[in-house]
């Protein structure tokens, strides 16, 4: 008999205030690190997420556990002037480092609240889109958050999910897992963030695989779910709609 495959784990096992504090700690140099980590590929990686959102100018989104604010200004940058965008997160140390960062001048109005991904303040259909970028993998309960994101979403509105993943084969994963694995966390230590940067690929490890992550999207009720790998595979953005 062929051994019954795992159930893929439910949502990131560890406690909720230690990722907070985690992350408090390193927002100082969070930007920065990304920057090194990726050769700069983030922004670019955000700006997909963006534009994946198909928003429209005057309208609204939500960016969940939006960090220092990447995401929810490129979203400012869509919605235009006359749209608004409002960024969620835990950590009030990111927040902070968000607040400092200033959207374009033709950006829409960016608001940043402290809040839960599992629990959102925000009212049912509030948004014209959701987000989030490098956050699920983060979370308690995988399925819950997917959920908040569409209950906050109005019928119609795109769910936009920004991850890392690891490359599916050939050099890019072996310059993958040597880079996030080894060289990544030393960098990190050096940099001050402790083992926060040694947490990265552990957490990367233990998310579901990006099918797996379609279909749990499905099953919160999303229509149309898409997913892709961005260049060059370190990343994979899934998309569905609020039916
Ligand atoms: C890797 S950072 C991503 C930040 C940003 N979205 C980006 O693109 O760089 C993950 C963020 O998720 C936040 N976070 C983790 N768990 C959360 C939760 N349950 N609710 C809200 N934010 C959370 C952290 O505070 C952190 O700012």
């Amino acid at each position: 008999m062929r051994p019954r495959t795992a159930d893929p784990p439910s949502g990131n096992p560890a406690p909720p205030d230690e990722i907070r504090t985690m992350f408090d700690r390193i927002a100082p140099i969070y930007d920065a690190m990304n920057t090194v980590m990726t050769a700069g590929l983030d922004a670019r990686w955000r700006a997909s997420a963006a534009r994946a959102c198909r928003l429209e100018p005057g309208q609204s989104a939500i960016d969940v556990a939006c960090g220092t604010g990447g995401l929810t200004r490129a979203l400012a940058a869509v919605v235009g002037p006359s749209g608004r965008v409002v960024g969620i997160d835990a950590s009030g140390a990111m927040l902070r480092v968000a607040r400092r960062r200033r959207a374009s001048s033709a950006s829409g109005r960016v608001e940043y609240v402290l809040g839960d991904a599992l629990s959102l303040p925000a009212a049912d259909d509030a948004f014209d889109a959701a987000t989030i970028a490098f956050g699920l993998r983060n979370v308690a309960d995988y399925e819950c958050c997917v959920a908040e994101l569409a209950r906050v979403t109005r019928p119609g509105g795109r769910i936009v999910v920004l991850e890392l993943a690891t490359p599916e084969r050939g050099l890019a994963r072996v310059i993958a897992s040597t880079w996030f694995e080894r060289v990544v966390p030393t960098l990190g230590r050096l940099a001050g963030g402790g083992s926060a940067y040694g947490y990265l690929p552990a957490s990367v490890r233990a998310y579901p695989e990006p099918r797996l992550v379609a279909r749990l999207m499905a099953e919160a009720g999303l229509a149309d779910v898409t997913w892709r790998r961005l260049r060059p595979g370190l990343v994979t953005l899934h998309v569905g709609r609020v039916a």
